[in-house]
């Protein structure tokens, strides 16, 4: 699903690059920890799967499509298929909590038929269903962070890449978020979280753990 062939990432400017010949393969179906310290390159190399940087050497391959050969035009059709939990969030402040869900459902190529009625499950799922109609500016960080991960499960994509998604919730919101990207894998999606909190690594029995330390990939046995 995932494929990284000894990549590496250097920001202009920057003596130290962001990532360096990282290589990772992640089949279909794994659910994968990206851990390390505050910039180890854990939002670098997510950035990476979705097509928001591109590497300054070595090959990304996401679901079979090399992301260095890809033109502008199908990188909307790559980000069909990812779901993206941002870590800063990136919801539309002005927009309802349900508008948030819904247009990520409308532009992954989702009809009329069936959204509201997805929309409206999802939210239940993150328990928001009673703020719906609020603006997601105007929620607490940890029900905007529940809005982003509503957003980034809604259209079940196959991968799902979550960049700290518990880093604003209190430990009891922070098991259900972990919940729902459980049920999310059962239900076959591929998930990669990046997180620098030891507590989530027990959440997930089985889950692989890759650690990045200075832009370096160290695998955990
Ligand atoms: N757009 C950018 N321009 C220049 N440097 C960047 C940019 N984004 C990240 N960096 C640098 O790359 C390195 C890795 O950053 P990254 O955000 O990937 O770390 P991280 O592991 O996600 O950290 P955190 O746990 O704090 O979120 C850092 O030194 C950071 O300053
Ligand atoms: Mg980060």
């Amino acid at each position: 699903m995932v494929l990284l062939t000894r990549v590496s990432k250097r920001y202009s400017g920057r003596p130290h690059p962001a990532l360096e010949d990282v290589s990772l393969h992640v089949p279909p179906g794994q659910f994968v920890y990206l851990t390390g310290p505050s910039g180890a390159g854990k939002t670098t190399l997510l950035r990476l799967l979705f097509a928001a940087e591109a590497p300054s050497s070595g090959l990304v391959r996401v679901g079979g499509a090399d992301l260095g050969r890809i033109s502008s035009r199908q990188v909307p059709l790559l980000r069909r298929k990812v779901g993206v939990i941002f870590q800063d969030f990136k919801l539309m402040p002005l927009r309802s909590v349900f508008e948030n869900v819904a247009l990520a459902l409308h532009v992954a190529g989702r009809g009329p038929n069936g959204l509201n009625g997805r929309v409206s499950e999802m939210l239940a799922q993150v328990g928001l269903a009673d703020k719906a109609q609020v603006r997601a500016g105007e929620l607490s960080g940890g029900e905007q962070q529940r809005v982003a991960v509503a957003r980034a499960l809604v259209g079940r994509p196959p991968l799902l890449l979550a960049d700290e998604p518990t880093g604003n919730l209190d430990p009891g919101t922070a098991t259900e978020v972990m919940r729902l990207l459980l049920q999310a894998h059962a239900q076959g999606s591929t998930i990669l979280v990046a997180t620098h909190d030891p507590k989530l690594l027990d959440l997930v029995e089985g889950a692989r753990v890759v650690h990045l330390q200075a832009g370096r990939l160290l695998e955990h046995p």
